[in-house]
């Protein structure tokens, strides 16, 4: 089984932009690239719109899919071997493992040790209890830039809940996904509760 160490590829670049490119390249993953921009884009701009640190934002979005090169079926491994909690929802579904495993290799393989950041990284999928505007704001834009190939069903209705509040940007995305939802994240339930919604 590989650690997370074991990931490491030798940079030629010193630019996190493209260090994240050069690493998503060499796993071949490169379908990852251009939805990380867009959500580092957009992250930033919400950043200005709500109030957070646009920097922080952007590097969030930018490292949020980075554990890409992590296949789906190592990802419970891996967490045993962290000695991290597995919950049954993500021995389950493994792929929802992505969200903290991004932020594992954020912090070892891009050296970003900013807890504001890895926590925006670590729960952008579900979101989670006492949820800060910049998880808000990074769980949002990957929402608005989803990684599909149409544009997302529920944008026009979140872009106008965006207008009221952040947290009604997350109640109009929480509630479209719920209709089609695989497993239902502990974190996202809580995530739900501080947003008076019920599931
Ligand atoms: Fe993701
Ligand atoms: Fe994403």
């Amino acid at each position: 089984m590989r650690k997370i160490i074991d990931y490491k590829i030798p940079f030629t670049s010193i630019n996190i932009e493209l260090q994240m490119k050069e690493f998503l390249n060499y796993y071949g993953k490169s379908e990852i690239i251009h939805h990380s921009y867009e959500v580092a884009n957009k992250a930033k701009e919400l950043a200005g719109k709500f109030h957070v640190s646009p920097d922080k934002a952007y590097l969030a979005g930018l490292l949020h899919d980075i554990s890409a090169v992590i296949p789906n079926e190592e990802r419970v491994k891996l967490q045993k071997h962290l000695k991290k909690e597995v919950l049954k929802e993500e021995e389950r579904f493994p792929m929802i493992l992505h969200q903290k495993q991004s932020a594992f290799i954020a912090e070892e393989l891009f050296n970003i040790y900013d807890e504001e950041i890895l926590s925006a990284i670590e729960c952008h999928t579900t979101l989670k209890r006492e949820a800060s505007d910049l998880d808000k704001v990074v769980f949002i834009a990957d929402k608005v830039k989803w990684d599909r190939s149409d544009s997302a069903p529920y944008l026009d209705q979140l872009n106008v809940a965006l207008d009221i509040s952040l947290d009604e940007g997350c109640k109009v995305y929480i509630n479209w996904v719920l209709s089609d939802i695989l497993v239902l994240h502990p974190w996202l339930k809580d995530a739900m509760l501080d947003l008076d919604l019920n599931y």
